[in-house]
Parts: structure tokens; sequence; C-alpha cells
């Protein structure tokens, strides 16, 4: 059934997700901190543009967001022009960021003390993903409230998973961003010891890709690896920022991550190198000949 929703942070993963809700027949409002995005938007896909996040958010029953950070996501949800103070009650925020299970908590008690619910959701699958509407959406929250979100976020998801009460859908999301990066390094050091050995890569990969060793990384990623192609992708500053909430939260909980330690560090090189919006397997770029 149509509903009215409202999106807020039209980026490389908003605007498509964004689009996919009109394209499933949404009564959608934006806001993008810049408009322009926000005018493109509207000019491709119809619906209503606003100044403020609180402006956007009147009147719709859900309201998403995808944004960068824990403080952008502060900024667009508190204040007079937050979206809290623009939303009815009952009205349910849906936060896309990849963020720290914190502020997920500590969004939902402000939403909650205002009649408000909310719901964590990160997602993976990345830009392709966003725009062919085959996200994997991880959720956190309560099961009613889950229930009215799902088949609107299902306009955009291949999977979405309630993982647990609120802030369980970004403790899953780290789970994924610390497989990734000790993952990568793995990768990496293979390609590389592929290369030095004079071995033909492309072959090497051909032939473990159907066994053991295969991975979605190994699939997507090895031969632009081995071809040194990053402009494109998943950027490592993203990937710092998510490894940065991993490692905190690893503080509280008591959980070892040395590995993802360890390439939280090689990706702060590859930052040092001007590789800030490379793809996450420019790791191998570190393991080069010089
Ligand atoms: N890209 C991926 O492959 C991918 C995959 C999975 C998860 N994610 C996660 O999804 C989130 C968004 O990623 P993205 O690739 O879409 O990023 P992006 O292209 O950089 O877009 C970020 C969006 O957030 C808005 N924003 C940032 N700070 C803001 C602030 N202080 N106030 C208001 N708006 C603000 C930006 O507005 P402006 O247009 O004004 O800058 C833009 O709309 C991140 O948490 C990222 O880790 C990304």
């Amino acid at each position: 059934m149509a509903k009215k929703v409202t999106f807020l942070g039209l980026g490389v993963m908003g605007f498509p997700m964004a689009g996919h809700l009109a394209a499933a027949g949404h009564e959608v409002a934006v806001y993008n901190r810049t408009t322009s995005r926000a005018e493109a938007w509207v000019a491709k896909h119809g619906g209503r543009q606003e100044r403020t996040p609180a402006a956007a958010a009147k009147g719709a029953s859900l309201v998403f967001a995808c944004v960068g950070n824990d403080d952008d996501l502060r900024s667009i949800v508190y204040g007079e022009t937050g979206a809290l103070a623009g939303m009815e009650k009952g009205a349910v925020f849906i936060d896309h960021t990849t963020a720290s299970a914190e502020v997920a908590r500590e969004i939902a008690a402000a939403a909650a003390e205002s009649n408000l619910h909310f719901l964590d959701a990160p997602v993976s699958g990345g830009q392709a993903g966003a725009e062919n509407g085959k996200l994997t959406v991880m959720v956190g929250g309560e099961p009613p409230i889950f229930e009215q979100a799902k088949p609107v976020i299902d306009s955009y998801a291949r999977s979405c998973v309630l993982m647990g009460p609120v802030g369980s859908g970004q403790l899953t999301k780290m789970v994924n961003q610390i497989c990734i990066a000790g993952l990568l390094q793995g990768l990496s050091e293979g390609m590389n010891f592929a290369q030095r050995a004079g071995l033909d890569g492309k072959r090497v990969v051909e032939v473990i890709s159907k066994g053991a060793a295969q991975s979605w990384q190994m699939d997507n990623r090895a031969l632009t690896m081995l071809e040194g192609e990053f402009d494109f992708g998943f950027a490592v500053d993203w990937m710092r920022k998510d490894l940065g909430i991993c490692l905190a939260e690893a503080k509280t909980n008591g959980a070892r991550l040395p590995v993802t330690a360890l390439v939280d560090q090689f990706y702060a090189q590859v930052q040092a190198r001007g590789g800030q919006r490379w793809d996450t397997s420019s790791l191998i770029q570190l393991l080069a000949k010089d």
C-alpha cells in the first residue's frame, strides 16, 4: 500500500534508494544538505523537496536517512529543524547510515520521548546494490515496528532481517566489516604472492575461486586488484570510519580484534598515499614493488 515517506541524504546510496521508494508508488519527500542533489532527485523521480529535515518529515509515516557518520546523523535528527521535530506521533525513523550502536540507542531514546519509533538499519551491497534494489538490510528494533517498515524497505532490499533490539543492526554490520577487513588483506597477500611468483594471476583466480578460497571479494575484486584499478567501489575513508566504530565497540564488549586493528592501520597508510576515495581492495598497493 502506498505510504507517505521521507528520505534524508541523497548521496551515492540514498539517491537510488529513495528512487526505488518512488518507483514502488510511495509519495516521497526528500531533503539533502546540498540542495542541487535534491533538485536533481525531484527532476528524475517527482515528489517533494524540502529545505530542512523537519519540513521533509512532516506527514510521513516512515522517515528514512542515509548520511555519513554519527555526527552527521545527529545534525539531521535533533534541533528545531531536525527530523524528530517534524515527525508526527507514531511515525518511524529508519536509519540506513553505518553508525555506532551507541548513537542508535541514543536516538531511539530521544524518539521515544516524542512518541516516535526508531530502527537502525545499516546496509551492505554497495552502490550497485542500492542502484539494483538488492541491498542486504540488518535491522535493530521492536518486532511490530520492523513489520511496519519491512514491506517498504523491500523496495530496495534483497534481504531485510530483524537482528534484535535497537543497536543490533549496527552490531551486525560491524561483524560484516570485521570479516571483510581481514579477508581483503588475505586476498591482497595472495594476489601479490601470485604476481611475484610469476604465475598468471587471472588463471590463479579462475582456479582457486572454484575452491575453498572463494569469496565475494575474490569474485568481484581480485582481477581489478591485479590490474591496479581502485577508482571505484567502497571508499577507504568509509572503511576507516567503519573500523573505528568496530574497534570502539570491541573496547566495550571485550572482543579482541588484532587483525582488524592492523588492517585499519594499513588503510591509514593507503590514505596517506592519497587513496582516501580508492576502493577498499587498494590494500594490495602497500605490497607492490617500489
Ligand atoms: N557507498 C557504499 O558503497 C556504502 C555501502 C554500504 C554502506 N554505506 C554507508 O552509507 C552511508 C552513506 O554512504 P554514501 O556512499 O551514500 O555517502 P555519500 O555519497 O558521501 O553521501 C552522504 C550523504 O550524507 C549527507 N550528509 C553528510 N553529512 C551531513 C550533515 N552533517 N548534514 C546533512 N547531510 C549530511 C550528504 O549530503 P551532501 O550531498 O550535502 O554532502 C549526502 O547526502 C555511510 O554511512 C556509508 O558508510 C555506503
